[in-house]
């Protein structure tokens, strides 16, 4: 069974992925594709509803991103947001101008007053507050279209020309500071295209299940299970689907966190599959030793990783389907290809050409992470795999400042647990995104008992953040940081001294390494 769909075309807004959340929180499908695509794609994708996004630029400037006006002719509804909603006046005979300095351009939270008999506006109040960010505005609205939202500033913040099923807004419904936003999007998306709510976790996994048994038929597929969230989400879908044909390969480096590699092989244990660990940590340590570099530890780490994997797929012999976790964020059009290399990431995600394998499979590729999650509850994944924050592929040892021993990796699990545990009792650990211990490679003196120590500085990292590209470092009370230090001093031998890390990023990163 198909899904209904709707088509969010992006004009390079900042807010994108974050319409396309929305949607489908409304338990309805969506895809972000780019404003560029052509009127017969658009047809045979089929959408109930299209959004257009906002965007940086003004419609009237030379190169700015247009549409094939032949879209609005298609019989689908549209709701144009802010560059959006200027666009398709543009298109349909009204005119979009700069706002003069003062009038009717507006930035941030902004009252605004709507006519509620409109349907985008259906049972909300008259009067909320919207999020505007615009410095161009509609200065004469198109023929068939009525006005029904205005603002003290710009009597044009939303149109309606409601027999063609059009509208638009010049503030961003998707943003949490739009006070009835949501509700606006979802009459959108109920009272003007018919949506009947069909993509729910539930629809989605008995779906996969079903495409998945009838792709792979009596072949054999093969994971790269990393213990993160998407592998691990993955990897209990195709069980699901297809069980013991599976073969799930953990690679446990030896860098993970207290009690992980145990955790996650109990988590499959539920799944009638082929579950192989590698308990690879000497091998990793003996590649890593005397090495301080971060990037080399990277290298080494990554390397490594599909040495293993591909002895052991070689044990397996012909696979036929290669399984990876890639989500829809990773695979979406993104405009910035030209960022600099801060750190190489090492993810399990780009495994390798030479297994031999017919094809890959993506099952999680249409999904966003908190839905990824909600695919994992689904399933049934114990709620630290499903929650488990963020760890980078290469563990601990990029925690590990300067070279990385056994004895060193022992003494960071242990404060490192200690940690987690503290913020887990006093019920901080869904306040903060990211939170983890480093063990740095500064030795300083400290007294215990009678005698003198020399022992590690441990540092204590904690980061609130919505994307991981900027972050903050997290306000941990003090009676709360204090009972980490204390229990760490005391239970963890080889730490005499603890820091927290009080630097957000940009500067720094979340990592240390
Ligand atoms: P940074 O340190 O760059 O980290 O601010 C941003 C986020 O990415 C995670 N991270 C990694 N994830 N492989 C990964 O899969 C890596 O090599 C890696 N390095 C950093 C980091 O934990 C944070 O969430």
């Amino acid at each position: 069974m198909k899904n209904q769909r709707v088509l969010v075309l992006d004009f390079g807004g900042q807010y994108n992925q974050l319409i396309a959340r929305r949607v489908r929180e409304c338990s309805v499908y969506c895809e972000v594709k780019p404003h560029g695509m052509s009127l017969e794609a658009i047809r045979a994708y089929d959408p109930i509803g299209i959004i257009f996004t906002g965007g940086p630029q003004s419609v009237y400037a030379a190169g700015s991103p247009q549409v094939d006006a032949g879209i609005f002719e298609l019989g689908v509804p549209i709701l144009g947001i802010c560059y959006g909603c200027q666009l398709m006046a543009h298109y349909l005979g009204g005119e979009v101008t700069a706002a003069q300095e003062d009038t009717a351009r507006e930035y941030g939270k902004t009252k605004t007053w709507f006519e509620t008999d409109c349907r985008l506006f259906d049972g909300i109040p008259e009067e909320s507050i919207t999020w505007m960010s615009h410095g161009d505005y509609m200065a004469k609205v198109p023929e068939s279209f009525r006005l029904v939202a205005h603002s003290a500033a710009c009597p044009n913040v939303g149109i309606c020309d409601e027999a063609r099923g059009f509208y638009g807004v010049q503030f961003h419904p998707e943003v949490n500071h739009t006070e009835f936003g949501l509700a606006m999007l979802r009459n959108f998306l109920y009272k003007v295209c018919g949506a009947v709510g069909d993509w729910t976790m539930g629809d989605f996994m008995r779906s996969s299940v079903e495409a998945i048994r009838a792709k792979v038929g009596s072949g054999k597929a093969l994971l790269a299970l990393s213990g993160g969230v998407d592998s691990s989400v993955a990897a209990a879908l195709l069980a699901e689907a297809i069980g013991d044909q599976l073969t799930c390969i953990f690679v446990d480096h030896g860098q993970l966190r207290k009690n992980e590699g145990d955790e996650v092989e109990a988590a499959f244990s539920e799944w009638d599959l082929n579950f192989v660990r590698v308990n690879a940590e000497e091998r990793f340590l003996v590649k890593l030793a005397g090495v301080a570099e971060p990037e080399r530890k990277r290298k080494i780490i990554g390397e490594e990783f599909i040495r293993v994997f591909e002895e052991e797929s070689k044990k397996i012999g012909a696979v036929d389907y290669l399984v990876q976790g890639t989500i829809y964020p990773d695979v979406i059009e993104s405009g910035s290809d030209v960022a600099a290399v801060i750190k190489s990431h090492h993810n399990v995600g780009g495994l390798p050409d030479y297994v031999d394998f017919k094809e890959i499979i993506e099952p999680l590729r249409l999904l966003f992470k908190d839905e990824v999650r909600a695919l994992g509850r689904e399933l049934g994944l114990p709620e630290q795999l499903v929650n488990r924050q963020p760890f980078p592929g290469p563990g601990l040892a990029i925690r590990v400042i300067g070279d990385v021993t056994k004895e060193k990796l022992d003494i960071l699990r242990d404060a490192d647990f200690i940690f987690r545990e503290e913020i887990a009792l006093a019920g901080l650990d869904k306040c903060y995104n990211q939170y983890f211990a480093v063990l740095t490679n500064v030795r300083s003196v400290g007294v215990m008992g009678d005698g003198r120590t020399y022992d590690y500085t441990l540092a204590l990292r904690s980061v609130t953040t919505s994307d991981f590209m900027t972050a903050d470092w997290a306000r941990i009370p003090y009676d709360v940081l204090d009972r980490i230090s204390v229990r760490i001093v005391n239970e963890v031998r080889g730490i005499n001294r603890i820091v927290y890390d009080i630097t957000s990023k940009p500067p720094a990163t979340i990592e240390w390494e």
